[in-house]
């Protein structure tokens, strides 16, 4: 298994198991699942509604005395509702006491948006703080002093464009040290990836597989099915391999880490089994041609101009 490196010597395992839109007994069973097939990295984040469930798994397989809290790589994240200040604290501990933790290997800001306190999901404007009301990087100083109490090893951020990750880097003491995104063959994000590396930022890619299991209203009607595209089923082929694990492998030759969701066991294994899949130069160069800056998680709904949010991404 690959790993990426952090500046202090820790490791992160290249595939992760993935969890938004798994609850209940479906998402304990596929993290144990998950811990006995090998994997020894998890990505929840508080919004995901499941970290209680997450941490009853963890602690009975940890209770086992065979796996132990130190080999697991454990990332959750801010909700969009905790940004101002004194919040960010309490809701890092709120995640970690669902968790059963006393310390995340990683947290991340889930995404440059502030809502105000107790809003899940923003109806109207008056839901969101703009970005003089709530900073990004007064919320940053927070995940700061959270690193240095030592309740997260590292700290990081999600869905940031390089002109956002360089105006926090430009004020902040720490630098993010993760960048969660959305990447896959049709989102390549090429030149993120390279501003990324220049920074030492590690980079995970989030919905690697097209994220299928999305409710309708999230979906285009015309969205492209990764799992069917001629050019990566011929190197599943070639490689004796099945679509899943081509794009799983793919990131990880690129560097990057991927957290596939599953909550069926043979996907967990086959996932994890992308370890194993070797890419050629020829592979990596006809998958670079499929490139088309597709996104699957547009980002609209947490845009409100009237607040300062707008053009999420930056593109
Ligand atoms: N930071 C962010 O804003 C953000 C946003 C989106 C996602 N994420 C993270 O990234 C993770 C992954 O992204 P995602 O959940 O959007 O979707 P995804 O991992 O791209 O796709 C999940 C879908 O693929 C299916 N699947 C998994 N393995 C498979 C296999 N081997 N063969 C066939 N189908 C397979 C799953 O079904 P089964 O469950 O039946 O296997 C599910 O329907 C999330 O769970 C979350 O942890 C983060």
């Amino acid at each position: 298994m690959k790993t990426l490196k952090f500046s202090n010597g820790d490791t992160m395992h290249a595939i992760g198991l993935g969890t938004w839109k798994s609850t209940g007994g479906d998402v304990k069973q596929a993290v144990k699942d998950a811990l006995q097939a090998g994997y020894r990295h998890i990505d929840t984040a508080a919004a995901y509604g499941n970290e209680d469930v997450i941490g009853e798994a963890l602690a009975e397989v940890f209770a086992e005395g065979e796996i132990f809290r130190e080999d697991v790589f454990i990332t959750s994240k801010l909700w969009n509702d905790s940004h101002a200040e004194g919040q960010v604290i309490p809701a890092l501990e709120e995640s970690l006491k669902k968790l059963k933790l006393d310390y995340l290997d990683l947290y991340l800001i889930h995404w440059p948006v502030a809502f105000r306190n107790g809003v899940d999901s923003p109806k109207k404007p008056e839901d969101y703080l703009t970005p003089e009301e709530a900073p990004i990087i007064e919320t940053w100083k927070q995940m700061e002093k959270a690193k240095n109490d030592g309740l997260t090893r590292h700290i990081g951020v999600s869905n940031f464009s390089e002109k956002k990750l360089k105006d926090l880097i430009s004020k902040a003491t720490i630098k993010p040290e993760m960048n969660q995104v959305e990447l896959h063959p049709l989102l390549q994000q090429d030149s993120l990836l390279a501003y990324c590396k220049s920074e030492n930022i590690n980079v995970t890619a989030y919905s690697p597989l097209g994220s299928g299991d999305r409710s309708d209203s999230m979906k285009a009607e015309d969205e492209p099915n990764m799992m069917d595209i001629e050019t990566l089923k011929e190197i599943a082929r070639d490689r004796s391999a099945i679509v899943p694990q081509i794009l799983i492998a793919w990131h990880n030759h690129r560097g990057c880490a991927a957290i596939p969701k599953s909550t069926t066991k043979d996907h967990i294994i086959a996932n994890f089994k992308s370890a194993d899949v070797s890419l050629t130069d020829s592979d990596m160069k006809k998958i670079a041609k499929l490139d088309r800056h597709f996104r699957y998680i547009t980002g609209k709904f947490f845009e409100e101009p009237s607040k300062g949010y707008e053009n999420i991404y930056d593109e």
